[in-house]
């Protein structure tokens, strides 16, 4: 039986104390001096700074008893432990067995998993090698120098968010593009340019058998077939050179085409959204070389080791995860904006959305019982800074919602840089610090007539500031940095999850949306009795389709 977090005594606690509390960061910074660093935590290479958010040691330790109350701990270890905690799948959640050394053992359903978790690694190191020096080649003799990596959601969102965070770091002569929407025009844009002899298809997909990911993957093996006709290439030869498959699915790779020998295989105890440190993450050990990923994989471990053994009050993911809490169930927070000072980590928002909101959007929980009394996961959004301060950022500043803000930022860029560009990074990274600073404590409306604003316009000119954020800060965006950064977000939506009693680790919604679509092909394909069962709105949506699509 799940718990129900609202009947806890420190859910009640919290809620009483809530109704009186009110956040004010002038006040908090100016009472106590220190406040900044009893409120920066450390993980191997990021410091973490919360001390502009809504909160005080008094809340603190409610939250750590709502998450004693709440067993958050013991649901922790029983994932660690490769217990079944994703029920509704019934299924182990083990992606921190992906990234644990040899030495670490983990073991699933009394089998220990570490030695073939490393041998496929080993098996993508060695392929990897072999691309790099040219023994692995296309049909035609040609050493690769575009990879296509083909899937959607976890299949992609890991491996292009890192690939384009970390591209200071790849090996110059691969190039590697990401084919995510079934929208033709992202195929067919991926496609144009590039030279069938020297691309590899790498298709994605946990099930193979995802619409998207199977349709773009047909787009392309259709495609390479013909190009490479023109050389005298066999189709079988073709496919056999220019496709490899990661999936947990060897029967579809089977019946797409693809040889067992050329897939990289995963198990179903490895979700989507937490897979890109298995082998869906093929592309960026083929960008990144061995070392890099190894890196990127040592980052990971560092942060599951620290949320497994560090105590309560330096567990940053447990305090983080219990922050949102606050915000969420007691201030009433609906979102939570996601701002890295990186134009390297742009795709980070749209990487968290998934993790975060795909885990945590429920409204049941494990048991089954409904969530009536309380919200579950917060509204994930973010933009690049500086982009978003010339978008969104008005109504951080003067809105009226209750906004959370974590900025992430590196001190320094992760290019060589010339004296101009160190320049132009310490500019950037002021509107980073300036940011966090006004966000916080504004310009009240004495220091806008010392400026001497009009009387008139004082209003609008103030800024009330008290506008939580946490402050994110590395020296510099290196795999390993990445790989930490991105076992914290896990860890962080883990904790939450456990909170609320839910599972985190399945995504029933999204099945049925995938289902629907398939289901209305035959009345978009002019079948009017299937047409015919669907609501009026729908009827109408498909009648003006049908009426403005153009044949060719
Ligand atoms: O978006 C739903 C989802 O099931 C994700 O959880 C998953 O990452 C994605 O689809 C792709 O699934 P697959 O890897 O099986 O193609």
């Amino acid at each position: 039986m799940s718990i129900d977090p609202t009947r806890t005594d420190a859910w009640k606690e919290l809620s009483d104390y809530a109704q009186t509390y009110r956040a004010n960061l002038r006040n908090d910074f100016a009472c106590d001096p220190q406040r900044a660093r009893t409120f920066t935590y450390h993980l191997p290479h990021i410091n973490i700074d919360i001390s502009k958010n809504f909160l005080n040691q008094k809340i603190m330790q409610m939250l750590f008893t709502l998450a004693d109350q709440t067993h958050v701990k013991d649901k922790r270890d029983a994932m660690f432990h490769g217990e079944h905690v994703n029920v509704s799948e019934n299924r182990a959640a083990l992606h921190v067995a992906l990234r644990a050394p040899k030495s670490e053992e983990y073991t699933y359903n009394s089998r220990t998993i570490s030695s073939d978790i490393h041998a496929t690694l080993e098996d993508m190191y060695a392929f990897t090698e072999g691309v790099h020096s040219g023994k692995i080649h296309g049909a035609t003799g040609k050493p690769f120098e575009t990879i296509v990596n083909i899937g959607i959601g976890g299949s992609d969102l890991g491996p292009s968010m890192a690939y384009t965070a970390l591209h200071p770091y790849t090996y110059p002569r691969l190039e590697c593009r990401y084919i995510s929407n079934i929208d033709p025009s992202d195929v067919a844009s991926k496609l144009h340019d590039i030279d069938p002899r020297t691309t590899l298809f790498i298709v994605v997909s946990k099930t193979f058998t995802t619409m998207e990911t199977m349709t773009n993957a047909h787009v392309a093996k259709k495609w390479i077939i013909n190009k490479l006709a023109r050389y005298g290439v066999s189709e079988e030869d073709a496919i056999h050179s220019h496709f490899v498959a990661v999936s947990t699915n060897d029967e579809e790779v089977r019946n797409f085409g693809i040889s067992p020998h050329k897939m990289f295989g995963f198990w179903n105890w490895v979700g989507g959204r937490y897979s890109v440190s298995s082998a869906v993450g093929l592309s960026l050990i083929l960008t990144l070389g061995r070392e890099n990923f190894q890196e990127f994989l040592d980052g990971m471990h560092s942060v599951d080791t620290h949320f497994l053994n560090a105590p309560d009050e330096e567990n940053i993911p447990l305090i983080m995860g219990l922050l949102n809490v606050w915000y969420t169930n007691f201030l009433e927070a609906s979102t939570h904006a996601i701002l890295p000072y990186s134009q390297l980590l742009s795709r980070f928002p749209a990487y968290l959305q998934q993790l975060i909101m795909e885990s945590n959007g429920k409204h049941v929980r494990s048991d089954g019982t409904p969530i009536i009394e309380y919200t579950t996961s917060e509204i994930v959004w973010g933009e690049a800074g500086t982009n978003g301060q010339h978008a969104f950022f008005q109504l951080l500043h003067q809105g009226t919602h209750l906004v959370p803000a974590d900025f992430i930022a590196f001190v320094n860029p992760s290019l060589e840089c010339t004296e101009s560009q160190r320049i132009q990074h310490d500019l950037f990274l002021s509107n980073f610090f300036a940011q966090t600073r006004t966000l916080a404590f504004g310009k009240t409306a004495d220091e806008a007539r010392q400026e001497g604003i009009p009387e008139a316009l004082i209003s609008a000119r103030t800024f009330s500031g008290n506008h939580p954020s946490t402050s994110i800060l590395a020296s510099e965006l290196t795999p390993r940095v990445l790989g930490e950064l991105i076992a914290l977000y896990e860890h962080i939506t883990f904790v939450q999850s456990a909170v609320w009693g839910i599972n985190p680790f399945d995504q029933w919604g999204v099945e049925l949306g995938k289902q629907v679509a398939k289901d209305l092909m035959p009345a978009m394909q002019g079948d009017t009795t299937a047409l015919s069962r669907y609501d009026s709105s729908t009827q109408e949506l498909i009648t003006y389709y049908q009426q403005h699509k153009k044949t060719s």
